[in-house]
């Protein structure tokens, strides 16, 4: 870049973070996250360090805060309210040590404490002779707004100190620090109340203690779930107060404030720097969100004499974490297709930067979320990405909305195959009802070969993979139509595994007809469905031929499944798969099952059981499979004509049904006890 373009760039620079600083702390409407703007400033910082001729008093960088909102009564701060700088590393934390070390020795031999950097807006509490006379915001940190009427309300906030019973020194005057904050676990509840009042949820916590604080009826303050920590003494009339901040801490704690309880004090820089790395993990744990660790010099003696760079004090720093959560444009909304066929959405984005790794794609939960969230495509979203978990998307980021971005269609067929889709009434799902979609014929393949289908030894998804993308196979039936020299041609098919995998897709053959239905994928026909089905139909052609009347009068059948079943069947290539499979020999006809009317000397036979809770024995599955096969029925809901439920752990409201019909229930060991091991 030539001087001139880089000089053009460094002024649309500042223009750009001047506009965001705006947004944030003027509008509290953000349009990009934390992380964006301090990457932003940082870029600025360096250009300046390279130019320092071009730095006019209306930097960005020469600030502490903000603009004011012309909203609120402005109010004086006793000492300026300064900030951190930042490290980005724990290099940069060494460095910054070495820098304050050469400048003073006791340092060297100081103590440290670690407090989490909360993630939340700075306030300023000023007591005077024990009574909280003013809260204020930051502002640009020497004049603030006064919003006490609205800190009044946060519960955590004492109105007077110390608290009432406690023997500890007051000062006449006292101005502390803190951040005000929203837990996350309330922040989800208070979500969850306005989506069900189908108000408009809020996208994080910061956003919405940020909403709340400043808001001109107190009222709507109140009834949000704010909460503070407290840091810091601004000012004070008293000579004596403790010189150590972890002192400080436990004096503020003792006056009745709350104080972070998870920071941590350190022996000597080697425990402090080592320290440091617990924080990811820390972070993860924590019921607050917070977007650093502060690292400061235990002796405030030291801090003072060592004065400042700027606005920050240099016996302090902030080592902050990768953003979690940042904005990009949604620049599609792409659809992947399951076993069952269900459709589901995912955002496809501007490859963004996520708690250090590149994000290009993030879950959208489902068509409702879509919806619900009026998430349109080309806006700019809200995208999270915490530990293990996938990342996703939270929201639009309205205020930044130009007009053009075009509202989603939940698409009607299926992109990969084409075929209409269906929704069922009152189900959120949309799904493929195709089962020779190529998406869904992969995982259809290695669910017919699977353990509790049809069995078939060496074809597991990898195989699936390889036959299905050489096209040897159309649907599940084609297997069976497989040959030598087909298989040979696949990557590391030597002439053993290509025999054996077709000598074991002979061998199944001979499976059960519950195999071969629960292989078919029917949608909420799983390994039990089956059972009860091969119980009541003797071959498959049987079953194709009954609608779903009489699917219903099937105990442990509703009538979605009763409905599925019957589609299943008449779909053509659905049938035209059943007709290969016929050709091919693979139609077994029902053994008379033990489940069936007549078998009478089985341990349950007549028996009607309800399976609920988490049992320790085996899966619910295993425990449905278990009571058809010793005579007994598993059924869904309890009812009048229940023999007992068998029940394991947090039971739920089938075990309450079964006690308020006076039916009675089981335990996993009382249930042993009666009818034998498993
Ligand atoms: S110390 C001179 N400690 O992080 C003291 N700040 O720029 C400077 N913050 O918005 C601040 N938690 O309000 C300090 N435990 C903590 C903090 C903390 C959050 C905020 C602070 C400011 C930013 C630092």
């Amino acid at each position: 870049m030539g001087p001139e373009h880089e000089k053009e760039h460094y002024l649309q620079l500042k223009d750009e973070i001047n506009r965001h600083n705006y947004n944030y702390h003027v509008l509290d409407a953000p349009l990009i996250s934390d992380g964006e703007f301090d990457a932003l400033l940082r870029e600025l910082r360096t250009i300046e360090e390279l130019h320092p001729d071009w730095i006019t008093p209306d930097s960005p960088s020469r600030r502490v805060g903000g603009t004011l909102s012309e909203r609120f009564r402005k109010v004086a701060h006793p000492a300026p309210v300064l900030s951190l700088a930042n490290a980005f590393d724990a290099n940069e934390v060494r460095s910054w040590l070495e820098r304050i070390e050469k400048l003073d020795e006791r340092v060297r031999l100081g103590n440290f404490v670690l407090e989490p950097k909360i993630d939340g807006l700075t306030v300023v509490l000023r007591y005077e002779n024990g009574i909280l006379v003013q809260g204020a915001t930051r502002g640009d940190g020497e004049i603030g707004e006064d919003i006490t009427a609205n800190i009044r309300t946060i519960r955590s906030v004492p109105l007077s100190i110390p608290l009432s019973g406690r023997d500890v020194p007051v000062p006449d005057l006292l101005v502390v620090r803190g951040e005000v904050f929203m837990l996350n676990s309330d922040f989800e509840r208070l979500n969850a109340e306005l989506q069900e009042k189908g108000e408009r949820t809020w996208l994080n916590p910061r956003n919405t203690a940020a909403g709340s604080l400043r808001q001109l009826n107190p009222e709507i303050t109140a009834a949000r779930p704010l909460k503070i920590f407290v840091y810091q003494i601004l000012a004070s009339s008293s000579a004596d107060l403790p010189d150590k901040q972890w002192e400080r801490l436990d004096y503020l704690r003792e006056l009745g404030f709350p104080v972070s309880p998870d920071s941590v004090y350190c022996e000597d820089a080697e425990q402090m720097l080592a320290g440091l790395a617990a924080w990811n993990e820390i972070r993860d744990r924590l019921d607050y969100d917070i977007d650093g660790v502060v690292v400061k010099l235990n002796d405030l003696r030291v801090t003072e004499s060592l004065g400042f760079v700027g606005k920050d004090p240099r016996g302090a720093i902030a080592l902050k974490f990768p953003a979690r959560e940042v904005t990009t444009q949604l620049a599609g909304i792409g659809v992947n297709i399951g076993r069952t066929g269900v459709l589901t959405p995912y955002a496809m984005l501007d490859p963004v930067l996520v708690g250090g790794v590149m994000v290009k794609q993030a879950t959208l939960h489902n068509f409702d979320f879509i919806r619900d969230r009026d998430i349109r495509i080309g806006d700019r979203v809200l995208i999270k990405r915490a530990g293990d978990v996938i990342p996703y998307v939270i929201g639009p980021v309205l205020e930044s909305r130009s007009g053009a971005e075009t509202p989603y269609e939940i698409p009607h067929a299926c992109p990969v195959c084409g075929q209409e889709t269906e929704q069922l009434p009152g189900e959120v799902a949309v799904y493929c009802v195709n089962s020779a979609c190529p998406a869904q014929l992969i995982r259809n393949v290695e669910h017919f070969a699977s353990r509790g289908a049809m069995d078939i030894a060496g074809l597991g998804i990898k195989n699936v993979e390889l036959i299905v993308q050489k096209a040897l196979v159309a649907d599940y039936a084609d297997l069976y139509r497989l040959k030598r020299e087909d298989l040979l041609e696949l990557d590391g098919f030597a002439g053993k595994k290509a025999d054996n995998l077709l000598e074991a897709i002979a061998d199944s053959k001979r499976q059960p007809l519950e195999r071969l239905i629960n292989a078919l994928g029917i949608r909420g026909v799983g390994e039990v469905m089956a059972q009860t089905l091969a119980a009541n139909f003797e071959t498959l052609d049987v079953l194709a031929a009954r609608d779903p009347a009489e699917f219903e009068r099937i105990e442990g059948i509703g009538p979605n499944i009763a409905q599925a079943i019957a589609d299943w069947f008449a779909r053509p290539s659905n049938q035209q798969t059943l007709a290969k499979l016929k050709a091919s020999g693979v139609w077994p006809v029902a053994e008379k099952s033990a489940g069936d009317e007549g078998q009478t000397d089985l341990p349950l036979s007549g028996q009607r059981i309800v399976v609920t809770g988490t049992l320790q024995s085996f899966s619910r599955d295993e425990a449905k499979a278990f009571i058809q096969k010793n005579g007994g029925k598993a059924i869904d809901s309890v009812s009048n004509k229940t023999s007992f439920v068998l029940a394991g752990e947090n039971p739920g409201s089938k075990r309450e049904k079964a006690l308020s019909l006076g039916i009675p229930v089981l335990t996993e060991a009382e249930f042993f006890e009666r009818f034998g091991e498993k």
